[in-house]
């Protein structure tokens, strides 16, 4: 990134556009230096007149730096206006990686929700490439409707890898065939050693809170259930407060918390967490 200022962004070449469905695009973008980040880390990507947006790096260290872009206002608008060949402005890579230890040895249970599958998919790419290291990997990924559902060609390429994939959709149409219902209700089938299991959930805010308190109600120990927050973020690197939560900077301390962290925080100084008057918890 730039040595000079924190806040210069450098320039980045999208190479390639792909359309995932109806409102996100998966970007893939080139960086002129050499850029490694973990899973669970997010970037401030710039379009150059509109602003900035935290996004989640949805690539595995062994692929392309690869960005899933829902359109949802101004920045996010103005880069689904961009093309390959344009060029976006990225600095980072910030914040907290999923912890992986939680999960050595164990079964794995990830549960996403919408868009939440995106920053999830770096981590299911370490449980393929690093398979002797964990046990069984449930995937459960839910969408509001088929039109919604996001990388479903590559749920097929990692059933084939060993992960064990549930999709589920809210509100089906004659085109869906699979599953139906919230993600939650899928977990029955799961037949993981829960009391010996790790989790990792993302999603909106609602089933984020709804899951994390289901795979703990199954005996998952609380420390082992992690998850990935949102909020409004101005800088990202823990300066402007934007994104306090009590006394956690999210772009810092987070965006990964466990749920036995966000219990605590929660009890100590209530679920609201900034400047806003409504708390984001997720994608
Ligand atoms: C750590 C982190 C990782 C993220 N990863 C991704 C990702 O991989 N892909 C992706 O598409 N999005 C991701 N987001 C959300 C993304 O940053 C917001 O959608 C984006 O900032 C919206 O900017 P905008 O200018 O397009 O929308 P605006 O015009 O600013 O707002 C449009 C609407 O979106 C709401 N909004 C704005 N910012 C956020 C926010 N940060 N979270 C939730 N709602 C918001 C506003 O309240 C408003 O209702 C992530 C957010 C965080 C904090
Ligand atoms: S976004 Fe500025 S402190 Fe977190």
């Amino acid at each position: 990134m730039n040595a000079n200022n924190v806040y210069t962004p450098s320039e980045a070449l999208i190479e390639e556009v792909i359309t995932l469905s109806r409102n996100v695009n998966l970007y893939t973008v080139k960086t002129k230096e050499e850029i490694k980040w973990l899973p669970g880390q997010f970037f401030m990507v710039s379009v150059f007149g509109f602003g900035e947006a935290p996004i989640s790096v949805t690539s595995s260290a062994r692929e392309p730096l690869k960005f899933c872009i829902k359109k949802v206002g101004h920045v996010t608008g103005a880069i689904h206006g961009l093309r390959a060949g344009d060029t976006i402005g990225i600095r980072g890579p910030y914040g907290n990686a999923f912890p992986l230890d939680v999960a050595r040895g164990r079964d794995v249970v990830i549960i996403a929700g919408g868009l939440g599958i995106a920053p999830l998919r770096p981590l299911i790419h370490e449980f393929m490439e690093n398979g002797k290291d964990y046990a069984r990997v449930f995937l459960l990924s839910g969408s509001k409707t088929p039109a919604d559902v996001i990388y479903s060609e590559e749920c097929a390429l990692w059933e084939k890898r060993g992960i064990r994939v549930t999709l589920t959709v809210d509100c089906p149409d004659d085109s869906w065939d699979v599953c139906t219902g919230l993600v939650t209700a899928h977990l029955d089938k799961v037949e993981a050693d829960f009391q010996n299991a790790a989790s990792y959930i993302c999603g909106p805010e609602v089933m984020i809170e709804a899951a994390m308190k289901a795979v703990s109600a199954r005996g998952i120990p609380e420390e082992r259930i992690i998850t990935t927050l949102e909020a409004h973020m101005k800088c990202g690197v823990g300066k402007c407060g934007h994104c306090y939560m009590g006394p956690k900077y999210i772009c810092t301390d987070g965006p990964v918390f466990s749920y036995k962290e966000l219990r605590r925080l929660a009890e100590r100084f209530g679920k609201g967490h900034g400047p806003q008057d409504d708390p984001m918890w997720g994608y």
